[in-house]
């Protein structure tokens, strides 16, 4: 019997319930995880409360975590026991121990801590894929990062400036703001304070941007669209602010032959050797300094609705850690 987050029926934060739960014995290529530390992720709010569909219910909330392995199941090759290891998946990670196919495992590097991993390896992936396949920056782009201050933007934001970018990013209050610029980012808007694509406008003297990452979805999406140049390409990863309205293609047309993207990560790393090399990709980008994982709020796994509640009233910067 291990601990664990259980949702019964979608809605809030007060419908993640800390039960006991029996996990089944392993499959073929399963391996057991003694989670040491829980990434949380604004993705768990949506199979939580209904936006994204679930396959089963009840089901154990959670896409992200660090530990050690504890078993193997029948024709594992590439894990044994007592590895450190790390990994994405969309449910079960809001537990004491979870099963996970080995396909969606990385071991971990000594360097990086099962914080660290937890803090850092969904949102660093996502920001791997999103800087370097959705779309490949380079020196002098003018890139757009709204929630800027955010565990998946403060990833965006150092990175994309390493690789020469020139990063405006977007925040909900002065504090966040801060914090976005303490990063090193060229500029920064609070757009609790009005139109952002004009303030994008006079930042970029009307060239505006290249590609603009945008992870809130419904309340930025007509003014992502505005702060781009002829031939810019939005990425919608996200829904913060809940899902974008259907939309009329021709829009695209008028605003300069725009492009838009809807991509996940899922799809990034359904391959295990494309999982290995993003990850490669981040953990090096960790360990040069490029990229650092800021922890804002740590919380116990029992206590995941508050972390919820925190995360989806804004109050969160950097990333937040469930610890078992
Ligand atoms: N497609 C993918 O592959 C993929 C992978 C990972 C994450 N994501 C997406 O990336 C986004 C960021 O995820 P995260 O886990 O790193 O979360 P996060 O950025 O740490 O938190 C979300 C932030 O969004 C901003 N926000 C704006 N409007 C909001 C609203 N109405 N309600 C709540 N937040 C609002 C807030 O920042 P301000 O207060 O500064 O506005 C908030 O802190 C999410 O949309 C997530 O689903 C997508």
């Amino acid at each position: 019997m291990v601990k664990a987050i259980l949702v019964h029926k979608h809605g809030g934060p007060n419908v993640l319930s800390f039960e006991n739960i029996i996990l089944p014995e392993l499959g073929q290529g399963d391996v057991l995880i003694k989670n040491h530390a829980i990434g949380l992720n604004f993705l768990d709010t949506y199979f939580r409360s209904g936006l994204y569909p679930v396959p089963k219910m009840p089901f154990t909330v959670g896409s992200e975590s660090a530990g050690e392995v504890v078993a193997v199941g029948v024709g594992v090759t590439r894990f044994k026991v007592g590895e450190r290891v790390a990994t994405v998946s969309n449910f079960g990670a809001y537990a004491e121990q979870r099963i996970v196919s080995e396909t969606a495992l990385v071991k971990l590097p000594e360097s990086i801590s099962y914080m660290q991993a937890a803090g850092i390896l969904l949102k660093g992936l996502t920001a791997e894929y999103l800087l370097h396949r959705t779309y490949r920056v380079k020196q002098g782009d003018i890139i757009l990062v709204h929630a800027a201050a955010g565990g998946t933007g403060q990833i965006l934001v150092q990175w994309a400036k390493s690789l020469g970018a020139i990063v405006i990013g977007t925040v909900g209050s002065n504090e966040k703001a801060d914090i976005a610029l303490s990063l090193g980012i060229d500029h920064v808007i609070n757009y609790s304070e009005g139109n952002f694509a004009s303030k994008v406008r006079e930042i970029t003297q009307n060239k505006m941007c290249d590609v603009v990452y945008d992870g809130v979805g419904n309340a930025t999406f007509a003014g992502s669209l505005d702060s781009l140049k002829p031939f810019g390409l939005l990425a919608s990863f996200g829904s913060a602010s809940g899902a974008v309205d259907p939309f009329s293609l021709s829009m695209l047309a008028a605003k300069g032959s725009l492009y838009v993207t809807r991509p996940t990560l899922a799809t990034h790393i359904s391959k295990p050797e494309t999982l290995a090399g993003m990850a490669k990709r981040l953990f090096d980008a960790v360990a040069t300094g490029i990229v650092s994982s800021d922890v804002g709020l740590t919380v116990k796994l029992e206590d995941a609705a508050e972390a919820h509640k925190a995360l989806e009233a804004r109050k969160t910067s950097g990333a937040t850690i469930l610890i078992p």
